[in-house]
């Protein structure tokens, strides 16, 4: 395909000229080397699609790169070139993962044949999805104070490696952030590959993670890598991290002290480069202490933490990701975007959110679908919540839009903290708040006696 890039190794500087011109004028982007060694290194770089490698060369012969190109990169299509058929040579080169072979010396149609053959085995990331997601950060909404300490603080950790454990519950945007954390990194060509550990059969998450060999168990008809492997120099996003199983706790402890993997069935250790990202919705801490998640792992994977707020401890926050969220929806559903009463904002602000953003998205898509005309009214709302806001009373609209939020929050506090007659901590459950936000709250509104 035009623009894919292709390695050439050879020893014989004809060789690489011949293939140079010939690669160009196909549309490919071409790198050459003459020296094994020296080709590596700029795979690092250059990251080809394909690599089309001599076999005998000195001192490092094409086989011996081969190995080393296929250790760092699993998808790398590689094609040896030989000047003599040798059986062995051929056998030894596929099961180091060669693609194919071709022998010299060759014309351009046995060569196109060859490289037409290996495209279909080149996952391209796709490009559409590459560039919404680069789009994700400029999509990550957020005016709260709260909010812009999270996106400081990815942009301070995205350009290191070190392993990031997001938390926070159900639909705050934990993979959101992973993804930006990714996107805004050096990693950022490279794959990102997200692995939910609760919606992978037990049995199966281990194969899925680490690989197998051929015969390892019933069904492995084939050797698979892992998708610690496949992540390559990208980024790997373990979610529900604390749904992984307790024995496969102990290997993924092993990954992150030693950053190596070895395949089921095999002996021989790979190292992988991918940055590691955990999520979970869960109190690791409780988890711990219940003895269902691994101390050392969690202390592992907790060297730099993001905490994402609950959208009812940034209710000013609201208006934004609601014009957002109107925008992305309507674009999606090829509607034009509705006007919002002041009425429904205030309807929407009053809600308490128990599945946060995803929850808001999900219930202005409903509103959508249900509103015909250009304003959005609380009518089209689903009836859970609207039955839930009525709860609690009208509320003052006082000067500014933050202004307003600060006065209901406070009145939506006041008013739980009598009805748990003065206990902090029913009254934080009840409003499905950490203790601790609640107490910065109860200080900033001066309503501690
Ligand atoms: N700050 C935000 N700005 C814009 N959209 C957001 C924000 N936070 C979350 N969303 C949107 O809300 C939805 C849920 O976000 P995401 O999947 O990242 O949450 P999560 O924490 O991983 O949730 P879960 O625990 O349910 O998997 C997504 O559609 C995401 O785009
Ligand atoms: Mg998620």
């Amino acid at each position: 395909m035009k623009n894919d890039k292709i390695l050439i190794v050879d020893d014989e500087q004809s060789m690489i000229d011949f293939l140079d011109v010939l690669l160009r004028d196909e549309g490919y982007i071409v790198e050459a080397s003459n020296d094994s060694e020296e080709a590596y290194q700029r795979a690092k770089l250059f990251k080809p699609d394909y690599a089309l490698i001599d076999v005998r060369m000195e001192p490092k012969n094409g086989l011996w790169l081969l190995k080393q190109l296929k250790k760092r990169h699993p998808r790398l299509v590689v094609i040896m070139m030989t000047a003599y058929i040798s059986v062995d040579e051929v056998v030894d080169a596929m099961k180091k993962g060669a693609y194919d072979y071709i022998t010299k010396p060759f014309n351009i149609t046995e060569l196109r044949a060859v490289l037409k053959n290996a495209q279909k085995h080149i996952q391209h990331p796709d490009k559409t999805t590459l560039d919404k997601m680069e789009y994700q950060f400029d999509n990550f909404i957020g005016e709260s104070k709260v909010m812009k300490n999270v996106f400081d603080d990815i942009r301070k950790i995205a350009p290191l490696d070190s392993t990031i454990l997001v938390t926070g519950e159900s639909g705050t945007g934990k993979e959101l952030v992973a993804r930006a954390i990714h996107y805004s990194s050096p990693r950022r060509n490279s794959p990102f590959i997200s692995v939910d550990c609760s919606a992978i059969p037990e049995t199966l998450l281990e194969s899925e993670l680490f690989g197998h060999m051929k015969g390892s168990f019933t069904g492995a008809d084939k050797n698979k890598i892992g998708l610690f492997e496949a992540s390559e120099d990208g980024t790997i996003f373990l979610d529900e991290i604390a749904e992984m199983p307790f024995l496969l706790q102990s290997k993924m402890l092993r990954v992150l002290q030693e950053r190596e993997v070895r395949r089921i069935g095999s002996t021989e250790s790979i190292s992988i480069h991918a940055r590691i990202i955990a999520a979970t919705n869960r109190n690791l801490t409780e988890e711990v202490r219940h003895g269902r998640f691994r101390e050392d792992l969690f202390f592992r994977l907790n060297i730099i933490n993001i905490q994402l707020p609950q959208l009812t401890d940034r209710l000013e926050d609201i208006p934004v990701l609601v014009d957002h969220l109107l925008d992305k929806i309507s674009q999606r559903l090829n509607k034009s975007k509705p006007a919002l009463s002041a009425n429904t904002l205030e309807f929407l602000m009053k809600y308490h959110w128990p599945g946060n953003v995803r929850e808001l998205e999900n219930a202005l898509e409903h509103a959508l679908i249900m509103e015909e005309g250009p304003l959005l009214d609380v009518s089209s709302f689903p009836d859970r919540i609207v039955n839930a806001s009525k709860e609690t009373g009208p509320i003052a609209i006082a000067g500014s839009l933050k202004e307003s939020v600060e006065e209901y929050e406070k009145s939506i506090i006041l008013k739980t903290l009598e009805d748990m007659s003065g206990n902090q901590f029913k009254t934080a459950r009840k409003l499905k708040m950490t203790r601790q936000s609640l107490q910065y709250k109860l200080k900033k509104y001066e309503l501690l006696k």
